[in-house]
């Protein structure tokens, strides 16, 4: 099995920096899940950022994943969808068979903590079992031509770490601790893609984020839900005080580090990608409601009377924050918007798209809310 860079390290800074980066440059990168959120908008960023590579979608399509994302470069010569589930080991087998599939970036999943605690099932499957059979698909693919660069890029969450307190990090070295159904499946597909790795010299790389907002985000989220129930002057439902602090990323800046990450990340490493933008849930939603008023021209703070706390989630993590020192260092990536200049954006999007709101709220979505546990 070939490694990008001639190393299969995990994170060790002072190797990573003698060692001499070359880039990665795939021809043909089969896309999982890139009809969600952080997929769809991966595909928008690098579709046109990279005409000579051609971008094969592989989605599932469901409640969470949508086309309508992608009509903008639906006709590109460089861009596929394909319409099936990353648990079909034949369907698999056939797309490495049929393409020159030189690396797999790999979003597909489901990735909401509150179903996840609802019913963990679908979990289970596509997260742990789907990874599985990606991570075997692409290693029986790749090992029948050693000597070709291949990347397989797995891309997670910093809910595998747990929870923190109200100081510290998580840094690529903290022990992995994940405490809702949701982040447990998370973990286990990192540690598989790393078993992948150490036991057959895959070459991956691994990403693990914080909370991701903007553009085409699924309004079960708490930015999109926020927005769209106080715009059409329903309840906000906020889980236990709002104590919780979640660290801020938009998507935006989120895929232009995977693209780093994808062309310049070093074989075997783990990258934490964050915002540096912390924020208490109960002051976000404040933030977010003014933000609506001010837009609607409504009197600043006409909104907070929509706030109705609720029962919390159960194992509600308390805080996430991550030390991103290494992926600034090694690959130069900073985030370019404050969580106030995205929060703008984000609303303005939203305002902007209410046809897509109106679509994707459809019945999947309303028995998801009767599902829950919390009363709304
Ligand atoms: P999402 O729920 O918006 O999209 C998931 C996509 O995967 C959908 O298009 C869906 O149709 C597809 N999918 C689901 N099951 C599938 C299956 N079995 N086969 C093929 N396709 C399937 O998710 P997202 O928020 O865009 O997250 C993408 C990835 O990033 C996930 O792996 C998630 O764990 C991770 N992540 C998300 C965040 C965040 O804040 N949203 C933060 C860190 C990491
Ligand atoms: O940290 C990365 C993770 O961020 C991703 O791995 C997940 O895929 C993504 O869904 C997100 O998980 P969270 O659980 O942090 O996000 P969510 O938007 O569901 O909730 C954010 C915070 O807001 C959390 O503390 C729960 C709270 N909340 C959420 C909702 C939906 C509310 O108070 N009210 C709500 O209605």
């Amino acid at each position: 099995m070939s490694t990008l860079h001639g190393t299969n390290r995990f994170r060790v800074p002072s190797i990573c920096l003698t060692v001499n980066l070359s880039r990665f440059n795939p021809a043909c990168v089969l896309v999982t899940g890139g009809a969600g959120f952080i997929g769809s908008n991966y595909l928008l960023h690098m579709v046109a950022r990279h005409p000579d590579t051609r971008f094969m979608n592989l989605d599932a399509l469901t409640y969470a994943g949508n086309l309508m994302n992608l009509s903008s470069i639906d006709t590109h010569p460089n861009y596929a969808f394909v319409h099936g589930d990353i648990t079909d080991v034949e369907l698999l087998q056939g797309l490495f068979d049929s393409y020159p599939i030189d690396a797999v970036v790999h979003f597909a999943a489901e990735s909401h903590v509150d179903r996840s605690i609802a019913d963990a099932r679908s979990f289970i499957r596509t997260n742990i079992n789907g990874t599985h059979s990606l991570l075997d698909a692409a290693r029986h693919a790749w090992s029948k031509a050693p000597s070709r660069p291949v990347r397989f890029h797995h891309v997670s969450t910093d809910e595998v770490f747990g929870t923190l307190g109200d100081s510290g990090h998580f840094t690529e070295e903290t022990a992995y601790a994940p405490r809702s159904p949701y982040a447990a499946s998370k973990a286990s597909s990192d540690h598989l893609v790393r078993a992948y790795h150490e036991t057959y010299g895959l070459p991956v790389v691994i990403t693990n984020t914080s909370n991701n907002y903007g553009p085409f985000q699924f309004p079960e989220k708490l930015i999109p839900l926020v927005i769209s129930r106080a715009v059409a002057g329903d309840t906000v439902p906020v889980y236990g005080k709002g104590s919780q602090i979640r660290d801020w990323l938009h998507v935006e800046d989120h895929v232009s580090a995977l693209e780093r990450v994808l062309l310049d990340g070093h074989d075997g490493a783990t990258y934490l990608i964050g915002g540096r933008q912390e924020a208490r849930n109960i002051d976000l939603v404040k933030q977010l409601l003014n933000l609506v008023d001010e837009a609607l021209g409504r009197g600043p703070g006409t909104s907070h009377d929509l706030i109705e706390f609720v029962s919390d989630r159960p194992g509600h993590d308390y805080r996430y924050a991550l030390d991103c020192s290494f992926v600034e260092k090694e690959l130069g990536w900073t985030p370019s918007r404050t969580l106030e200049e995205g929060l703008r954006e984000t609303v303005a999007w939203y305002l902007a798209n209410q046809e897509w709101l109106d679509a994707v709220r459809d019945e999947r979505y309303r028995d998801y809310l009767t599902l829950n546990y919390h009363s709304r």
